[in-house]
């Protein structure tokens, strides 16, 4: 067994470990991945200001996120199939998430369902919701969150048409997560994985199969989800799903100041920065170079968040001293996830804990709330 020390080493395990069609689904970004690759190499570039001689005991990297207290503004995204990249996934993540103190996001994609996350765990959770055609099916989903006292409701804006990833196509991953013959002889390399999927029945789409009225198998869900996710998605969409939850909301896939000015006039309580992990438009900015500007635009009216390339607890703080006051982890929970299951997740916030911790130590500050761009070298980050 490897010392694991930091999020690359998880993905390193990880890879190893779980069936290539579905790591490759994680770790892929549409056409050429350049958006995706941006993501993680904009943070590289920013440089931290190093303060001497100041006392550093007692530090706190605590905040609250949409008024739920998270031990470090770090929140876990939405990742759809999370349960195949461990068996169980969303559940042992969730229960990572809780234990370690931050707020977890179960995807509507994913294998274990609302019932599964809210009968395994105590915290409350959030839920990620597309935008349907089919507004019946959503209001049913809605009515389930609040049934399993989810505490708010993260609707994605930028998936009313699907980025293409290349590998997946490749790999003949699509709307079912079962593999083709052909991927049979990868997954027999896999046999921790195997074991694992073999000690659970927890192997499809959990939250749609048996809810949605058309959906009873696996091939009706691939025509089904094909069909639904709804290209006309609009504001007025927003305000009715606003109206029908009634709680926190929580608005994904903002690049744009403008869309970030319209997301707080129809009651966003928090945006996040996203370009989907450059999972979608590829040829768009990083998330951490649009942030900037959308915190000028709108950083004192709601709670700006972003996500996309974050792998250290170093970007969780330059993402924070750019005004981001959230982030959300992707990738490097499924890293953790598909290395060593539940205690990989947990390991992960550990290693990102760590890092931002003495890295704010490092910078002066022993509270995360007193850190803004200071810290940042002039010239280093990208600013408005
Ligand atoms: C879905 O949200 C995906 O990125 O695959």
């Amino acid at each position: 067994m490897p010392v694991i020390t930091t999020i690359e080493d998880l993905r390193q395990l990880a890879k190893r470990r779980v069936p290539k069609m579905f790591y490759d689904y994680a770790d892929s970004g549409s056409w050429t991945e350049s958006t995706y690759r941006a993501n993680e190499a904009d943070f590289q570039s920013i440089l931290l200001r190093q303060r001497v001689a100041v006392n550093m005991e007692n530090r706190s990297t605590a905040t609250t996120m949409v008024g739920q207290a998270a031990k470090m503004p770090v929140a876990i995204a939405p990742v759809g199939l999370t349960g195949m990249q461990h068996a169980d996934g969303e559940i042992l993540a969730a229960r990572a998430a809780e234990k370690f103190g931050i707020p977890f996001t179960l995807s509507t994609m994913s294998i274990c369902s609302i019932e599964d996350v809210a009968e395994h765990t105590s915290a409350p959770f959030w839920f990620q919701l597309y935008m349907m055609r089919d507004r019946e099916a959503m209001a049913r989903m809605i009515d389930r969150c609040k049934a399993a006292r989810c505490s708010a409701l993260v609707l994605t804006l930028d998936l009313q048409v699907i980025g293409q990833r290349h590998k997946d196509l490749k790999n003949g991953l699509r709307a079912s997560p079962w593999p083709t013959p052909r991927n049979l002889l990868d997954i027999a390399t896999k046999p921790r994985w195997v074991l694992g999927m073999m000690g659970t029945r927890r192997h499809t789409f959990r939250n749609l199969v048996g809810h949605v009225k058309e959906v009873t198998d696996m091939r009706s869900l691939a025509s089904w989800t094909n069909e639904q996710f709804d290209p006309r998605l609009s504001w007025p969409d927003i305000d009715w799903v606003k109206e029908r939850w009634g709680g926190k909301l929580i608005l994904k896939g903002i690049m744009e100041a403008e869309d970030a000015e319209l997301a707080v006039r129809h009651g966003a309580d928090a945006i996040v920065v996203s370009n989907h992990g450059g999972r979608q438009l590829d040829g768009a900015p990083s998330s951490l170079a649009a942030l900037p500007a959308i915190v000028r635009a709108v950083g004192s009216k709601t709670e700006v968040w972003m996500d996309g390339g974050i792998r250290s607890g170093q970007d969780v703080l330059k993402a924070w001293a750019l005004g981001a006051r959230g982030t959300m982890i992707g990738r490097a929970m499924v890293y953790g996830l598909g290395a060593m299951g539940e205690a990989g997740v947990e390991k992960a916030l550990q290693i990102i804990h760590k890092e931002l911790d003495i890295t704010m130590a490092f910078c002066g500050h022993t509270n995360i709330q007193t850190v803004d761009r200071s810290i940042l070298l002039p010239g280093s980050y990208p600013s408005v």
